[in-house]
């Protein structure tokens, strides 16, 4: 039995227990350039709508943790990838599928943030011209520089709960970034501080990074002043020599302990020409910050701009650690010293990166209703439900009628990823035919449109169940002679909107993505 199919085909060029059904010409060289045609997308016989990036899994242990992978894949405006999309990537099952969520379009705004935090407030990172003396990098006196303001705010309302801009506390002269042309005039203004996280911690005060800074600050809930700052120009911190950071995104403490920061060190430093992930012991009275792991790829990959680090479960000190390359197109997952468990490349330099990549929990239970593709000619019928999260089992159904209450079970087979394909070959049919999804437990999740071959119709989704099941078993001779030819693949589709949401206990991560997908991709949340 292959554990990994089409869509997995086309990332694993070297394993032998690849059943391809979808190609795998996967030209890393030229991915997400030029057109359509030219760029690794999967592509899937129940919705066209949809084509997901392929990957190059270059590394699979075991020792994954549960939960799905989340990148939103931002392309090169000819390269069709700009999706929100999750991989199912785990012990539990890691064949590979996944979810696409609705494409971000054309023009993303800065995302930098949008946070929901614990209190049920937004956080979100606002950037804004205002005029500055730049004196001090040798600029203008009259100069513009752009502000970096974060706000919470009430999500009802819309009320701003706190607001804080970096100019009232932060001064011109601590940044490392460098004029360039900027500075002079409003259209343009310097970036002396580039915000690009903010975390609310349990006492009402805030983590907040600034990257040309190369400094994580910790700001007081109260008045906004600085309590302190690790790293940078005017660190309050002994930081471990090869823990010294630059130019790093989503800082963040790993859980209400407040005892470990993450962040993603872009760098390099003077002696480090990669990227990586680190996590800090920190001590806020001693002012000391001990690098625990520093966590990278098996490349050593340099991102210049973006990228996270996500402590998994951050409630188990011995998680794994979930490293996203921003500007590059990769993954990686670690266990807690550092080992490369998962390393995954998605697309080509330039062409395709993602802003943060995080692995969450997650369930899926779409609004629309499941695709179906049914092929006479090849005898062949796809199924595949985007988003959904639950489907164990596509049942095969036919009837003669699109508005019969009995339908009549011809075949079932395992979903094997994001399209399940099932050979109908000798299978009896009647005119329409049909799929159901069914979820681990043997529930109904959802039937599919019927079909005969040619045009999709609607038809009677209120059918008893028990009746078709007894009618497919007194039909047994078809289910049975057809269970042995019947064979699952993956492939995928996908259609645009699905109704999705977090399982219980999500942590700040899992909110995060939520808001950014219900901001960019319009899902309904149920
Ligand atoms: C990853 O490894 C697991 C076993 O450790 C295997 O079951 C799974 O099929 C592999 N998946 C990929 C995509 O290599
Ligand atoms: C932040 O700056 C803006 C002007 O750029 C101002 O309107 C706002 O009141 C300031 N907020 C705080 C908290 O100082
Ligand atoms: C930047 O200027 C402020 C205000 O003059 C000063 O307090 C601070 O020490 C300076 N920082 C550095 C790194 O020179
Ligand atoms: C603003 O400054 C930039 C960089 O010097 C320049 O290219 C641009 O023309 C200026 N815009 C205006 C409106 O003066
Ligand atoms: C379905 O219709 C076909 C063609 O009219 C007929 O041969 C077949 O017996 C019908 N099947 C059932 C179960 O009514
Ligand atoms: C299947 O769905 C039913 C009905 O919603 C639910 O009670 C059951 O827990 C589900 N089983 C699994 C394995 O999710
Ligand atoms: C479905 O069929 C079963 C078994 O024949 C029967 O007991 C049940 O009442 C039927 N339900 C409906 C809604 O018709
Ligand atoms: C289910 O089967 C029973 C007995 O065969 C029949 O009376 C009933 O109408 C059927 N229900 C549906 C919804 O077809
Ligand atoms: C799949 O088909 C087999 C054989 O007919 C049957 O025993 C089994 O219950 C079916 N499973 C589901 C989930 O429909």
């Amino acid at each position: 039995m292959s554990v990994f199919r089409s869509l997995a085909a086309g990332l694993l060029a070297a394993s032998s227990l690849v059943h391809a059904q979808d190609s795998v010409s996967f030209n890393i060289d030229t991915y997400g350039q030029g057109d359509a045609s030219g760029t690794p997308f999967q592509t899937y016989q129940s919705n066209s709508d949809v084509k997901p990036p392929q990957l190059q899994i270059n590394k699979n242990s075991s020792g994954l943790a549960a939960g799905y992978v989340f990148i939103g894949v931002d392309g090169a405006p000819t390269s069709s990838q700009n999706w929100p999309t999750i991989y199912d990537m785990s012990d539990e099952r890691m064949e590979i599928s996944h979810f696409q969520a609705a494409k971000f379009g054309d023009n993303m705004g800065d995302l930098h943030e949008f946070t929901i935090t614990s209190d049920d407030t937004a956080l979100i990172i606002i950037y804004h011209a205002i005029p500055a003396d730049l004196s001090v990098v040798d600029g203008p006196e009259d100069g513009w520089i752009f502000e970096c303001t974060f706000q919470e705010l009430n999500i009802e309302t819309g009320d701003v709960v706190f607001e804080w801009n970096a100019s009232t506390h932060v001064g011109v002269n601590e940044t490392y970034n460098e004029l360039g042309g900027t500075g002079s005039n409003e259209t343009t203004p310097f970036d002396y501080f580039h915000m690009n996280s903010v975390q609310k911690d349990k006492n009402g005060d805030y983590l907040v990074s600034g990257r040309v800074m190369d400094t994580v600050y910790k700001i007081s809930g109260n008045d906004g002043s600085i309590i302190w700052k690790l790293n940078g120009k005017d660190s309050d911190f002994d930081v471990d020599s090869n823990g010294v950071f630059a130019f790093q995104h989503d800082a963040r403490w790993v859980n209400s302990d407040m005892k470990r920061i993450t962040l993603f060190d872009n760098g390099p430093t003077d002696t480090i020409g990669y990227s990586r992930g680190l996590l800090f012991a920190i001590d806020e009275d001693a002012k000391t910050a001990t690098l625990i792991t520093e966590f990278t790829n098996e490349a050593q990959t340099f991102g210049q701009f973006e990228g996270c680090l996500q402590a998994i479960d951050p409630a188990d000190d011995a998680t794994n650690y979930f490293l996203g390359y921003g500007s590059q197109q990769f993954f990686a997952e670690l266990d807690k010293d550092g080992n490369v468990l998962l390393d995954v490349q998605f697309g080509a330099t330039n062409a395709v990166n993602s802003y943060r990549a995080y692995k969450l929990p997650w369930t899926g239970r779409p609004r629309t209703k499941p695709d179906v593709h049914y092929d006479q000619d090849g005898n062949k019928i796809y199924f595949s439900w985007n988003g959904a999260t639950d489907v164990e089992t596509w049942g095969v159904y036919t009837a003669n009628d699109t508005q019969s209450s009995t339908w009549t079970r011809v075949a079932n087979a395992t979903r094997t990823g994001f399209e399940t394909t099932i050979d109908l070959q000798g299978v009896g049919l009647q005119t329409y035919v049909r799929g159901k999804a069914v979820n681990g437990t043997g529930a109904n999740l959802g039937w599919t449109r019927a079909s005969d071959g040619t045009s999709l119709f609607d038809a009677n989704d209120n059918v008893n169940d028990s009746n078709s099941t007894s009618t497919s078993s007194s039909s047994s001779s078809i289910a049975t002679s057809s269970s042995t030819g019947v064979t699952a693949a993956t492939s995928a589709s996908s259609t645009g909107l699905a109704a999705a949401r977090p399982t219980a206990g999500l942590g700040l991560r899992e909110q995060v993505y939520v808001a950014a997908v219900v901001v960019v991709g319009g899902l309904a949340m149920a």
